[in-house]
């Protein structure tokens, strides 16, 4: 059965939230931002993890950097260790240095990262092991420093569908994200390389399959405490899907955040402390 545990999450309040460049296919800057909008979407978001039981920290927005919202991007954090972010994209890269600091003034040990890679939109915790994404953000260099680093197997999936940039655009992980319990994720097969599909059916042979419809609203960009998880309304298949296997999903609407790319993971960095 489905339990959760309680979880501590940084978010950034998306004050200077627009789309002013375009870095992957969900970004026009032809399209209006309504940031106004956008910043009560992130209030809700931060309301439920709060209703929830979760802790919410807040790093400050900066000027300038329209997608320091998307606070999964900022680091990785294991075991109380903080993996830097070293972004693909210019026009990102002072948020690594940013959310790096934060981590350090609040306790964390901090690695400055060698290789590129975008945080834990790509390096996503189950069980003992990290999976990486790789073949937009996320250098496979960086798979081997962070392995390194956390002393943990970190397992490469390469991805192939320009929709879905990072491996939280593509895969959930319901449970086992803190380790606490038995690994369980869902994600969408044609985001991913034959190979990697071989990899995860080989892991994760009961995983729950999205369908080109959830997955097309960014469904599966959620974040799951182990038991509840929070994603657009907008994948009403994928609610469907997650109650039956006993889990309680909870709507929350990020459909301003989405112009950027972004859903409700991509808004929340998990900060794990030690093991
Ligand atoms: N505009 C951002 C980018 O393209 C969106 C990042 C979304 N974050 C995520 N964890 N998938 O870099």
């Amino acid at each position: 059965m489905p339990h959760a545990t309680r979880r501590s999450y940084l978010m950034c309040r998306p004050t200077y939230f627009t789309v002013e460049y375009a870095i992957n296919p969900w970004m026009d800057t032809g399209r209006p931002v309504d940031t106004a909008r956008a910043v009560a979407q992130w209030e809700r978001l931060r309301d439920v993890y709060l209703d929830l039981g979760h802790e919410v920290q807040l790093i400050d927005p900066l000027p300038g950097l329209p997608d320091m919202v998307y606070a999964a991007n900022g680091a990785t954090v294991e075991d109380g260790i903080a993996y830097s972010a070293r972004f693909t994209y210019a026009q990102r890269r002072p948020e690594g240095p940013a959310y790096l600091k934060w981590l350090a003034d609040h306790g964390f040990v901090t690695h400055d990262a060698a290789r590129t890679n975008e945080g834990e939109g790509d390096l996503l915790r189950v069980g003992d092991v990290v999976l990486a994404g790789y073949g937009f953000r996320t250098d496979r260099a960086a798979h081997a420093e962070a392995a390194h680093l956390w002393d943990r197997e970190v397992v490469g999936l390469e991805l192939v569908d320009p929709r879905f940039y990072h491996l939280d655009t593509a895969l959930t992980v319901l449970a086992g994200s803190d380790g606490s319990s038995p690994a369980d994720v869902a994600y969408y097969p044609p985001a991913f390389s034959p190979a990697a599909r071989e990899i995860l059916r080989d892991r994760f042979p009961d995983a729950l399959l999205a369908s080109d419809d959830d997955a097309a609203v960014l469904g599966l960009n959620a974040v799951s405490d182990g038991a509840h998880v929070v994603h657009t309304p907008a994948a009403t298949g994928f609610a469907d899907a997650l109650r039956e296997r006993g889990y309680e999903p909870v709507g929350v609407d990020t459909s301003e955040l989405l112009l950027g790319g972004g859903g409700a993971k991509c808004c929340t960095l998990e900060l794990r402390s030690m093991r």
